[in-house]
């Protein structure tokens, strides 16, 4: 058989979007608070903020963000027009449960996800749905304490059968978490990280830090491989996956403690991976909290539910790759730069290194690893775009993007990686996660809205948009 030259057939093009930086309509269709609804806005370097009570005056992004919630039909159709064969959704699950403890879940916001997914297939994108990015009612956190209470996976599984169940037919890949892999003891994830993904600070964190950074980390996977079982439970043409943000972690130098230092620090991404695919919570990670004293919660039946719920697939957001912290030798650039920087890459304007090779390494890596097919669930380029005659002429996103897209291609072609999609970040400008802002745009279609909330909200094709249309046409041929 001749070697294939291309992306596969029915390989997926698309882009990804999260409740939380589109829809807005945070009070409408008997929505509860979210955690995100709390939260301001910041720029770069000026970190966003959580805040116990609305403050006049601040912007909370998450209330209006590009009113998707009012305009998902004609963003659809834009989709479309790009020839869009999938896009990754997130259900806000306070729309859904609007405390998240109700007995009865809301039918408006299941109607509401009905009718976006519906459009989707009118359209034949396939939908991809995440049960979880960063959206959590607000009361999950104030009443229980979040993940660090087990009675949160209860809540979780309730949420996921409601939303499983309603779809079922409709929707046939689902992802269970979005990135819980930031979430670790030995990270400096930040705050601001773990208040996304948990709904908690470091100082509301009770106890010992560590301890509650691994509860969480432990009670977020369990949640995990039990919500894969459930729902292929409900329907066993389903097919669910898992979705890490993981940017690869190059030493140094070749002084082999700064390999080894390198190669443990990006490890830290892989143990969630691992205790859903191998079937079993990693005895390493287990032994490793023993060693720094942690002790985990952990039931009779849970290894049970590990065996029970390996993922099919594995999604992968990339964006960059980072230079090990620890290096022996260089203490000095580490003073100079203050930070880590790769000399070989250039960055972007938010200090983010753009690295084309480390998708394919990443590719590589985790398909050696594991065997199970990857889609690329997140890459992209955030940006400040300038109008020219009324245009944007966005060369720098498309180089970006085609660069990554040619190395992914090369993973598939010659190492042979079972990648089955591609789903651009934003590809619609939406809300940065990280900084709150509109300015760092990622979209083909511009969005006139800006970090005041001024803006008429309208939608505006790129440059991009027309050169995304036409990879996807020629099936990625050119790259
Ligand atoms: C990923 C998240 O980590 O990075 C997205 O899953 C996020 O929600 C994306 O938007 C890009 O980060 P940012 O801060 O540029 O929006």
């Amino acid at each position: 058989m001749a070697r294939a030259q291309t992306f596969p057939k029915d390989f997926f093009w698309g882009g990804s979007i999260a409740a939380h930086q589109c829809e807005g309509a945070w009070q409408e269709g008997g929505k509860g608070p979210g955690m995100m609804d709390y939260c301001t806005a910041g720029s770069y370097g000026v970190p966003r903020r959580f805040t116990k009570e609305l403050e006049k005056g601040t912007i909370y992004p998450s209330h209006e963000a590009i009113d998707f919630y009012h305009r998902y039909k004609q963003d659809i159709a834009l989709f479309a027009q790009m020839g869009f064969t999938a896009l990754r959704i997130s259900i806000d699950w306070s729309r859904i449960y609007p405390h998240g403890d109700e007995e009865q879940p809301n039918q408006e916001g299941l109607d509401y996800y009905k009718d976006v997914i519906q459009t989707l297939i009118e359209y034949n994108i396939e939908p991809i749905v995440t049960l979880f990015h960063f959206e959590m009612p607000v009361q999950l956190v104030r009443k229980y304490n979040s993940w660090l209470n087990r009675n949160l996976i209860d809540f979780y599984l309730k949420y996921v059968k409601t939303v499983v169940s309603e779809y079922k037919g409709l929707v046939k890949y689902w992802v269970t978490f979005n990135e819980m892999n930031h979430i670790d003891p030995q990270t400096e994830a930040s705050d601001f990280f773990v208040y996304m993904l948990a709904g908690l600070t470091y100082g509301e964190l009770p106890g010992d830090k560590r301890e509650s950074l691994a509860t969480i980390g432990y009670n977020m996977t369990l949640a995990g491989v039990k919500a894969v079982k459930l729902i292929k439970e409900i329907d066993e043409n389903n097919i669910v996956g898992c979705v890490f943000g993981i940017h690869p972690i190059y030493p140094r130098d070749c002084n082999p403690i700064n390999v080894m230092n390198a190669f443990k620090e990006m490890d830290r991404d892989y143990y969630q991976i691992d205790a859903m695919c191998n079937g079993k919570f990693p005895t390493y990670k287990i032994k490793e909290y023993e060693d720094f004293g942690i002790h985990l919660e952990i039931n009779k039946e849970d290894a049970k539910a590990f065996a029970e719920g390996q993922i099919d697939f594995i999604g992968l957001n990339y964006y960059q790759t980072g230079v090990s912290k620890t290096g022996e030798g260089h203490e000095d650039d580490e003073k100079l730069f203050g930070g880590v920087q790769n000399p070989y890459l250039k960055q972007s304007k938010w200090g983010w290194a753009i690295d084309p090779i480390g998708i394919r390494y990443l590719l590589n890596y985790t398909y050696r690893k594991y065997g199970l097919p990857i889609m690329i669930t997140e890459n992209g380029l955030g940006a400040v775009d300038e109008f020219i005659d009324g245009k944007i002429h966005d060369g720098y996103r498309i180089d970006y993007l085609q660069q990554h897209l040619s190395e992914i291609k090369k993973a598939i072609v010659e190492d042979h990686v079972e990648c089955f999609g591609y789903l651009m970040w934003g590809p619609i400008d939406l809300v940065s996660a990280t900084t709150g802002e509109m300015k760092k745009r990622y979209g083909f279609i511009y969005v006139n809205k800006n970090d005041d909330g001024t803006g008429d909200l309208a939608r505006i094709p790129k440059d991009s948009f027309y050169w995304y249309q036409h990879i996807i046409q020629t099936q990625g041929v050119e790259l």
